[in-house]
């Protein structure tokens, strides 16, 4: 288990506590402590305060069927659309209201709002368009798109008619499109031309039709036009089987799509993300199910009220944008404001100057922004009247307290409640958090799970372990908004999250426990510290990603004997990507190769997977059984004392590999 830098062990010693601040706790969505007890003794209908948050066709049977777990249903029978409890459902009431303030990155962009009657019209317009091209329901449509706002929109319309998109980062290769798209069999992509980072035009066409190259099926394509209305252009000509946007938007001008009745058990999206194999995993997440969950913590944790200018600075391409900018937001009928950009350009206030302008009401963002924020100085945000805002948010990675004393003094001006949120793509929505206006915070805890979460600490038997003591983190009990499967691959399932803990030979549900593959600690008041995942997947700048995968890309480049992939500290990203490499003869020495390594990596996943470090070896360290030391990897990278090495195999080798790590 990574324990990080040591800061765990700083963090628990300088253990502080914060109230909620007055200022926030007197108007929030949640305020009475009994919640929690309340949901444990009404458990599993407790979650029906849930589903009462969105907008039934015709109500569910049963809250939750465990008969056959771990393939558990939520809100079985309940017939709803996404689409229409994100759009229709706030049409008399909040047709006017703004319903998506977009801001693109150049400065001088005209920005772009949506009401919710505008986003409702594209929407059927595009859902329309979407039916013509031929995609019917349970059609599987891949997105490969930035942060503009025709990647909600296309989210909204496929949901409309009953097709689950498959939301492909715009950051990833050509490649991972291609594998995304080939696992799920996708007939359909949208894209878009380019987009633009740092003020410069990015070509995103080239590398969506390479990766179309790789796909083994026909495709169709819609592809928007992002650049050429502001003069930059790639030149691009459209094939055969790829559709301008706009002209398929316009072709149906004024069209009006009735929202597909979906079983809330129907799956609404696929979400593919690193696991401990090279190849991604399809998590499933429903409609009923996955909706009301994202809706409810969005309610209960972040807050969000129809009236709010609400800032999830996280991306689309993401679990966090899906649940936290698209799905929660809008079936609560709130303004979600989406920005294309970095925090950095034109300048290092960029967030500030946004929050400022439109008066932002709550901030979520990821630790590795606040230290890169905390790290530029606090004279940005105080050019700033930050005052609109009454709660801060962070999830993707542990937060270490100096990061958020910071966040809470210079963003929140010591008024906003911070609530540190784990969860994961597999869990649709926050697990573990403080509700803000009833719980002490605790910086560098999460905090207890939410209300109706049944959390344990175990160790390698099971068994819970006692405060303070590190162990595994677990869930008892199923909850709405976990994933069904993974996509054709009920097996993989099985293993990946629930062999470890559970007796899967029972088909009792007391008996199946869900592993998110996280280690954890818990105090005496039932507050969790997230230690970091415990297999091989790293977190890089809040970004899951599997070593295995970058392994594989690396050992694909013509002159790599094999690799080792390990996360190390990184004081910015949380972690770090540290490839070791062994080399094939005749390759000793080879100047180039380090250069076709990383270019190798980035064609393959992205240039978020790229090695901070390639340490050439002519060994890696390995256990008598030839298994490779990883853990001792790790602690190279990190500058830590190794202890006893004389029980490898090749004791030799860690000292030649620790002179280059530091040379
Ligand atoms: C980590 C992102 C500590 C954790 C929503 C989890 C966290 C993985 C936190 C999921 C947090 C997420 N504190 N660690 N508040 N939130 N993590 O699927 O290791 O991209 O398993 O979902 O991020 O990453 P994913």
């Amino acid at each position: 288990m990574t324990d990080g830098d040591g800061q765990l062990e700083a963090r628990l010693t300088e253990q502080e506590v914060f109230e909620p601040p007055e200022a926030f706790t007197a108007g929030a969505n949640v305020s009475d402590p009994d919640i929690y007890e309340k949901f444990e003794e009404e458990w599993p209908a407790c979650w029906e305060s849930a589903a009462d948050l969105l907008e039934w066709e015709s109500t569910y049977d049963q809250v939750l069927d465990d008969s056959n777990p771990p393939f558990y249903e939520w809100f079985t029978d309940g017939k709803l659309n996404a689409s229409a409890n994100c759009l229709d459902r706030h049409l008399d009431e909040r047709g006017d209201e703004v319903a998506i303030e977009w801001i693109g990155e150049p400065v001088e962009e005209a920005n772009r709002s949506f009401t919710y009657a505008e986003l409702h019209r594209e929407v059927n317009e595009f859902a329309a368009a979407l039916r013509e091209l031929g995609v019917g329901e349970d059609d599987i449509v891949t997105m490969y798109m930035p942060m503009i706002p025709e990647l909600p929109i296309a989210m909204l319309a496929c949901a409309r008619i009953g097709a689950p998109h498959s939301v492909v980062f715009a950051g990833f290769s050509a490649e991972a499109l291609a594998t995304r798209m080939n696992a799920a069999d996708s007939e359909y992509l949208i894209t878009c031309d380019g987009y633009y980072r740092r003020g410069d035009p990015l070509d995103h066409l080239d590398k969506a039709n390479e990766g179309l190259a790789g796909v083994e099926h026909d495709t169709s394509t819609v592809v928007v036009d992002r650049l050429s209305d502001n003069g930059d252009d790639f030149g691009h000509e459209l094939t055969d089987d790829q559709y301008d946007y706009a002209d398929l938007v316009e072709d149906h001008a004024g069209a009006e799509v009735d929202p597909v009745t979906r079983d809330a058990e129907d799956m609404l999206f696929l979400m593919y993300t690193s696991g401990t194999t090279g190849q991604p995993k399809g998590v499933k997440h429903t409609t009923g199910g996955y909706l009301s969950w994202a809706t409810w913590t969005a309610h209960a944790v972040l807050d969000v009220k129809p009236e709010d200018t609400y800032f999830c600075a996280a991306d689309i391409g993401w679990i966090t944008g899906h649940s936290y900018i698209v799905y929660g937001p809008l079936t609560l009928g709130t303004t979600t404001m989406m920005y294309e950009g970095t925090p950095d350009y034109p300048d290092r206030d960029r967030l500030w100057s946004i929050i400022d302008e439109y008066d932002a009401t709550q901030l979520y963002t990821a630790p590795t922004a606040i230290r890169a924020f905390m790290k530029w100085g606090s004279s940005f945000p105080e050019n700033h009247d930050l005052s609109s805002l009454r709660l801060l948010g962070t999830v993707g990675e542990p937060i270490n307290p100096r990061a958020w004393k910071w966040y809470y003094t210079h963003i929140g001006n010591e008024e906003c409640p911070i609530v540190d949120t784990w969860w994961q793509t597999e869990t649709g929505g926050m697990m573990v958090t403080t509700l803000p206006a009833i719980k002490d915070m605790k910086p560098g805890a999460a905090g207890p799970p939410l209300p109706g979460v049944d959390v344990q600490i175990v160790d390698a038997l099971g068994e819970e372990v006692e405060a303070g003591q590190a162990g595994y983190l677990t869930v008892q009990k199923p909850w709405p908004g976990m994933l069904r499967t993974l996509y054709r691959n009920d097996e993989r399932y099985i293993q990946e999250y629930w062999a470890e803990y559970s007796d899967t030979e029972s088909d009792d549900p007391e008996d199946w426990v869900y592993f998110p593959e996280d280690g954890a600690k818990i105090d005496e008041d039932g507050y969790i510290t997230v230690l970091g995942r415990v297999d091989d997947v790293i977190n890089v700048s809040g970004h899951r990603l599997g070593t295995m995968e970058i392994e594989s890309a690396i050992v694909g480049v013509e002159g790599v004997a094999e690799a080792a992939v390990v996360g190390g500290d990184h004081d910015l990203k949380g972690e770090a990507v540290y490839a070791y490499v062994i080399t094939e003869d005749g390759y000793d020495g080879d100047e180039g190769l380090r250069e076709r390594i990383i270019a190798g990596v980035e064609e393959a996943i992205g240039p978020i997977a790229r090695p901070e470090q390639v340490v050439f070896t002519p060994d890696l360290p390995k256990t008598r059984s030839g298994k490779i030391m990883r853990r001792l990897l790790e602690n190279i990278a990190d500058g830590d004392e190794l202890g006893n090495t004389s029980t490898l195999r090749n004791p030799e080798i860690v000292e030649d590999i620790q002179r280059q790590v530091q040379g």
